[in-house]
């Protein structure tokens, strides 16, 4: 056959349809190579770009990771750990500590190794590899509370809350549950999910002996991508796909949006290794996420995509090795893959003591959660609730410590008259801020991230706001924090 430029059009053609609607899940997992992860350090070029991050993150991709980074730098790096040479992607979670029972000092518990687990699922979409640049964020760093969507996992908008962050616990048997069966997930342990007694949200307090398998993170990412919202804006540009109306467990992204594989991070932390150095099944654990969270809550994952586009698609369309991985999919570039018996690492960016016996968390990051869970509320409390939902789109998210340095520094209005969170949120919203702050009784303050900061209890915002003694404007060093949801 004569191949003209119309036909060879409607050849790709009918190979893209081909591929497009998929009736079942194929999978491929990505492996990586070499000594430990590509680097560790208080870097996180997506929340806290250009400085040091207020948390230790292990970093896992390609060697151009830096602490600012444009949509194309990934493509650019001279080496990733990533076994395939065509993903020059950058992955990364907070890292682990252990704080010693005894005298409090922290350890740095090694990572064991990483998984990333590219699933393509049912849908009436085409997936479509991730465009360089893309930025995702799922997790929240502050939470210290069960998730609003339960203990089980819950990744389609169809089924409720999205609830994608878990803790799994190998063991050789579970006689004795990870988590007690009647823990409510506020005092010292989290909650297993009812639906598998291997996994749950927060720490377990059993210890993690599965074969090869300790203590691992697991961490969800939506696979609907809104390129109205743009590669940057991590905070809105991903949700997870919906099976509503749809057939045979089929889950598509709204109209419009792009759907992307779904990723799914698995980091093995060892665990084992500090066994005897607690007592299991006491109802509390050793464990301390890098960010100061001792509940485990606020785990959470990064990624920058850097994937030579072709391949990834080529990969998506015709590989399914499942956890023989990624490495083995037919078709792969000759040469494209990386020799494990090598290693792609960087230095850590923010050099500090980061490993070892520390008196402290890198970024002196204070131990939180458990204890410092917000009381219920009492009926004798003269708390007033703040304001949060007079501004479209914004809602309280808690009472959070300030610093001299200031956690929302991007604009500081401080001891105007007649401040009131109402006025505030006003404010930061038309100035382009996601968040909002006021404290003090009179002072406002507006930025996009809580650099350095974390929960604290609803009554240490205990101060009604000058221009509205109906509201609250936070408190001494204790800041009312709003901020404007996604959507
Ligand atoms: C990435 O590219 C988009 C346009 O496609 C731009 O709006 C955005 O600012 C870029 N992000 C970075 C970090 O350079
Ligand atoms: C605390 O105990 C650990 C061993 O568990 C030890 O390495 C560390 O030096 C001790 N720290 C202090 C301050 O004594
Ligand atoms: C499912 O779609 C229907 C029709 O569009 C809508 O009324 C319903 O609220 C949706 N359900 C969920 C859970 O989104
Ligand atoms: C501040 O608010 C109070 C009560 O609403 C009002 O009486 C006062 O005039 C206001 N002051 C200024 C400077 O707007």
């Amino acid at each position: 056959m004569r191949v003209t430029p119309l036909t060879s059009l409607l050849l790709a053609l009918s190979v893209s349809v081909s591929v497009s609607a998929k009736d079942s899940r194929t999978f491929a997992v990505n492996h990586f190579y070499g000594n430990g992860p590509l680097t560790m350090g208080r870097m996180d070029p997506i929340v806290d770009p250009g400085r040091a991050s207020s948390h230790v993150h292990a970093i896992q991709g390609g060697s151009n990771f830096a602490l600012t980074m444009t949509n194309t730098s990934a493509l650019d790096s001279r080496c990733t750990s990533s076994l395939v040479k065509a993903d020059k992607s950058n992955y990364w979670t907070p890292s682990l500590y252990f704080q010693d029972p005894v005298n409090g000092s922290f350890i740095s518990v090694p990572m064991f190794y990483m998984n990333v687990y590219y699933f393509f699922e049912p849908t009436d979409d085409t997936i479509t590899a991730f465009p360089p640049g893309l930025r995702m964020f799922i997790g929240d760093s502050f939470m210290r509370t069960p998730p609003p969507g339960g203990p089980g996992l819950v990744i389609d908008l169809n089924l409720g809350t999205p609830q994608p962050i878990q803790w799994t616990c190998p063991r050789s048997n579970y006689d004795i549950p990870s988590y007690p069966q009647d823990s409510d997930g506020l005092h010292g342990v989290g909650i297993q999910d009812p639906n598998n007694m291997g996994a749950g949200v927060g720490f377990p307090d059993m210890n993690c002996d599965g074969y090869a398998s300790p203590l691992r993170a697991d961490i969800h990412f939506p696979s609907c991508y809104n390129p109205a919202a743009g590669l940057s804006d991590y905070k809105n540009n991903m949700q997870f796909p919906s099976s509503n109306g749809t057939s045979d467990g089929k889950a598509n992204c709204p109209r419009g949006w792009i759907h992307t594989p779904h990723l799914f991070y698995e980091v093995y932390w060892d665990t084992q290794k500090f066994q005897d150095m607690w007592t299991q099944g006491q109802g509390n654990q050793p464990f301390i996420l890098s960010n100061g969270d001792r509940t485990g809550y606020s785990l959470h994952g990064d990624f920058i995509a850097g994937w030579d586009v072709d391949v990834l698609q080529h990969i998506i369309d015709t590989c399914n090795t499942g956890t023989a991985a990624m490495d083995k999919c037919p078709g792969l570039p000759a040469g494209g893959l990386n020799d494990p018996s090598t290693s792609c690492n960087i230095a850590n960016l923010v050099p500090e003591p980061i490993f070892g016996v520390l008196d402290k968390l890198p970024g002196n990051n204070p131990p939180t959660g458990w204890d410092n869970v917000e009381p219920t509320p009492s009926t004798t409390s003269t708390n007033t609730i703040p304001a949060s939902t007079a501004v479209h789109g914004w809602s309280h998210i808690g009472c959070y410590q300030d610093n001299p340095d200031r956690v929302l520094s991007a604009i500081i209005l401080a001891d105007l008259v007649n401040v009131t969170s109402t006025g505030c949120i006003a404010y930061c919203n038309i100035e382009g801020f996601t968040m909002a702050g006021t404290e003090y009784g009179s002072q406002c303050f507006c930025g996009n991230s809580l650099y350095g900061s974390w929960p604290i209890s609803h009554t240490k915002c205990n101060m009604k706001c000058e221009g509205d003694a109906t509201e609250t404007c936070g408190g001494s060093w204790a800041l009312s924090i709003f901020e404007k949801k996604s959507g």
